[in-house]
């Protein structure tokens, strides 16, 4: 018999099943080594996909997947009214671990499972969604589901982004069978909650169990591709190379220069070098690069930027290298909603658990629906602060630990 759940303790989450349902997931596109390559619309995401729809249809939720290839899937509540939303997302990187994305999926559908076992219906509908290309690892911008589903994305822009091979979002969602004919930008939830692994070292290094995630750093990608001429390396005297290679170096060793230099939450990654022909005796004609940057002050992302446009272009000029540039992903600094986060606080102090606030410094799809309903996220530690590494790991003591004070801050907000 279904009974509203007044009594304002929480049900008890099975963790154990949280944990099987991470592992079983976790085999989808497994790599040796213990992670998993679930790019985003590859095989190995759409079978993972597959997977966690079959699981939220089991749980009785009514599914729907919408143009960008979203997955939501809604349990009723005793008003018709706006959801509380769960939600992250099941792509990885090529070199993912098992938590990134599915523990906020995945403890969100043992979110529903409790509330079905004990019979509790909240008020509010609970919706649970798994997000296209969080990554965006593949096909640039990162948050690319959640930005179409809360409209700081247009859904044109983002079918037609093209992967490093020219194939598109739109024909990758139309082959693997997930374009599908929900509208996008049409749903805002009451509020939105996410529990995720921190993915990195603060949580452990100060041996806290919980964080109550205050937001997210401002992101900036940029895409620099420098085309030089090709030579002979041991014939071309120094003064008359336009070596491509050269300023790709230089600037991977500026980023690091202008993140020291900055200093505080300044942060700089130069992830991706391919350069051409790539080979020990010829000098390179082509570079693709990128430029990752991020801080938690948008003015002095603002400045690092700058710095780096600069000098990216002297440093071109000055070695007789074309330069195009591409912005692949600009994302200010978003903060999460006091209530929210002081409920994460309070709800830690119940279960007895260590607990501090700290912003994100990776990209999240709750930032996405941050600037349009009450939002906030939860951290459990990651063992060695290490992620986007096979070896991720979050013991299950924390994992259980996120669970509870997620079951509870979800079943105060939805009452
Ligand atoms: C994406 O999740 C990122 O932070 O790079
Ligand atoms: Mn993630
Ligand atoms: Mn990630």
């Amino acid at each position: 018999m279904n009974q509203q759940n007044h009594s304002g303790k929480s049900p008890k989450p099975n963790n154990d099943r949280l944990l099987e349902r991470i592992e079983r997931l976790g085999k989808i596109g497994g790599l040796s080594g213990g992670g998993v390559c679930r790019l985003a619309l590859t095989d190995e995401d759409r079978d993972g996909r597959d997977l966690v729809l079959r699981w939220m249809k089991d749980l009785g939720l009514s599914t729907s997947i919408d143009k960008i290839g979203n997955v939501i899937g809604i349990r009723p509540g005793l008003e018709d009214c706006a959801p509380v939303m769960m939600g992250s997302h099941i792509d990885s990187v090529a070199t993912g671990g098992l938590y990134d994305g599915a523990l906020g999926v995945l403890a969100g559908l043992e979110a529903v499972q409790t509330l079905n076992d004990t019979g509790i219906t909240t008020r509010h509908p609970i919706a649970v969604g798994y997000f296209t290309n969080e990554e965006g690892a593949r096909f640039p911008p990162d948050m690319m589901g959640s930005a179409v589903h809360q409209g700081s994305l247009s859904l044109e822009e983002a079918l037609s982004t093209e992967d490093k091979e020219g194939i598109s979002v739109g024909s990758e969602l139309d082959r693997i069978g997930y374009s599908g004919d929900a509208p996008v930008n049409d749903l805002v939830p009451h509020s939105y909650l996410e529990l995720h692994i921190e993915q990195g070292p603060v949580l452990e290094e100060s041996g806290i169990t919980i964080g109550a995630v205050t937001g997210v750093q401002g992101i900036s990608w940029m895409e620099y591709l420098l085309n030089g001429t090709s030579n002979h390396a041991g014939t071309t005297p120094m003064r008359l190379r336009h070596d491509a290679g050269f300023v790709a170096a230089a600037v991977t060793v500026e980023a690091r220069s202008i993140a020291n230099e900055i200093g505080g939450h300044q942060v700089a990654t130069v992830g991706v070098t391919e350069l051409r022909p790539n080979l020990v005796n010829v000098i390179s004609n082509h570079a693709r690069i990128t430029v990752d940057l991020r801080n938690t002050s948008e003015d002095k992302l603002n400045l690092a930027e700058s710095r780096m446009n600069d000098f990216v272009v002297h440093t071109s000029e000055n070695e007789g290298v074309k330069l195009e540039q591409q912005i692949l992903a600009r994302f200010t600094p978003v903060k999460f909603d006091d209530d929210i986060i002081s409920l994460v606080e309070s709800a830690a102090r119940d279960f007895d658990l260590s607990c501090q606030r700290l912003p994100s410094g990776a990209g999240h799809d709750a930032q996405m629906f941050a600037p349009n309903c009450p939002t906030g996220m939860i951290f459990v530690p990651s063992q060695g602060g290490i992620s986007h590494n096979v070896k991720e790991f979050t013991s299950p003591a924390d994992i259980a630990a996120g669970m509870n004070v997620m079951m509870k801050v979800l079943t105060e907000i939805s009452e």
